[in-house]
């Protein structure tokens, strides 16, 4: 019998590789996700499925009923736009979710440590801010420049309360832009999703500004990885903020100039490369350094860019060609 493990948001572009990679791993997978934005064909057929929100009380029961070994917690509200627009709704299911699940995992102890493993997927794109040259390190200075950063840096920041009061066994995975198939356009790094629809499309793709702002782009299927690895690895007893936390990301920076023109050669598509103004307030540079990772979860990017655009680019492609029959 392989351990019990629960995906929250696993019918969501990230969380589905992830259930994929626990279920190859041979672990007795449950998703649980509302299905706001993720899809329930994307879920596994071998994972059983919960349709609840984090937020409710039935999510909770299922936590802490289910007996899990670990507990990937992928669901949220990812647009950073929307935690804007609207900063008190993005706290209460970014925050007031992953509360009402950690808080389950504490019960689900009965008075002693929980033997859960709650690896929550966290920001390395959005909660250092522009303070260091990249790649970042994750004892970098702190300093969110959203309500969606402030969120998820916060969770980071009650997983240490949970982890040295109740005994919790809590890790921080701080993800890149993570791209591949099954992303949707509107996450952190929707750019390579966006510009793979409009090269197949044949319009033109829009790059602000000079083009020379930098992301490090990080394919699905390495995180998804570096969750299984994190859901087994022995570290340290929790200490300070940083001391469970893992940047899971390429340490490479790429410009959108350099992501466009990759993406327009690999497709032999014809569409134009045009300029719009700069967005105000856009982070000029983010990269970050993954050399805890690859010492302490022995995780390493596998998927170089150029071969994750491509295999990017024929999903997107393959899924517009069945769309037509
Ligand atoms: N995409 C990135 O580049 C990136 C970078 C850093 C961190 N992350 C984090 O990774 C995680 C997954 O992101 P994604 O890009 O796969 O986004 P996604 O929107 O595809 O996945 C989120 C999933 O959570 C579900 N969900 C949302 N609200 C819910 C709720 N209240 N209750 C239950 N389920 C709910 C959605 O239906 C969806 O399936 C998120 O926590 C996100 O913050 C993503």
């Amino acid at each position: 019998m392989g351990r019990r493990t629960l995906i929250t948001g696993g019918a969501g572009f990230i969380g589905s590789h992830v259930a994929q990679a626990f279920v190859a791993a041979g672990d007795q997978v449950t998703v649980l996700d509302n299905l706001s934005t993720g899809k329930r064909e994307q879920v596994p057929r071998e994972a059983e499925f919960h349709k609840l929100d984090i937020t409710s009380a039935d999510a909770a029961r299922v936590v802490r009923e289910g007996r899990f070994d670990v507990i990937c917690h992928l669901a949220a509200q990812i647009d950073v736009r929307k935690s804007v627009a609207d900063p008190a709704a993005d706290a209460q299911l970014n925050i007031g979710g992953s509360l009402n699940l950690l808080e389950a995992v504490r019960a689900s102890g009965n008075g002693t440590a929980p033997r859960t493993r709650f690896v929550f997927s966290s920001t390395g794109g959005a909660v250092y801010g522009d303070l260091v040259e990249p790649p970042t390190a994750e004892s970098a200075a702190k300093d969110p420049q959203s309500p969606y950063g402030t969120a998820k840096l916060s969770v980071e920041y009650y997983m240490g309360y949970f982890a040295r009061v109740h005994g919790l066994d809590t890790v921080a995975l701080r993800y890149s832009n993570v791209y591949g198939p099954r992303q949707d356009p509107h996450g952190e790094a929707g750019v390579v999703a966006i510009f793979c629809d409009r090269l197949i499309d044949g319009t033109a793709l829009t790059i602000f500004g000079d083009g020379k702002q930098t992301r490090d782009y990080v394919f699905a299927g390495d995180v998804a990885r570096a969750n299984v690895l994190a859901s087994s690895a022995t570290l340290p007893p929790v200490s300070a903020l940083d001391s469970r936390a893992f940047n899971i990301g390429t340490s490479v920076e790429t410009d959108v100039v350099q992501l466009a023109g990759a993406l327009k050669k690999l497709s032999g598509a014809s569409s134009a490369i045009q300029h719009a103004p700069a967005r105000p307030g856009e982070q000029l540079r983010s990269a970050i350094a993954n050399d805890k990772a690859g010492r302490m979860l022995g995780w390493r990017p596998g998927v170089a860019l150029d071969d994750g655009l491509r295999l990017t680019y024929d999903w997107f492609k393959h899924r517009r060609t069945e769309a037509r029959t």
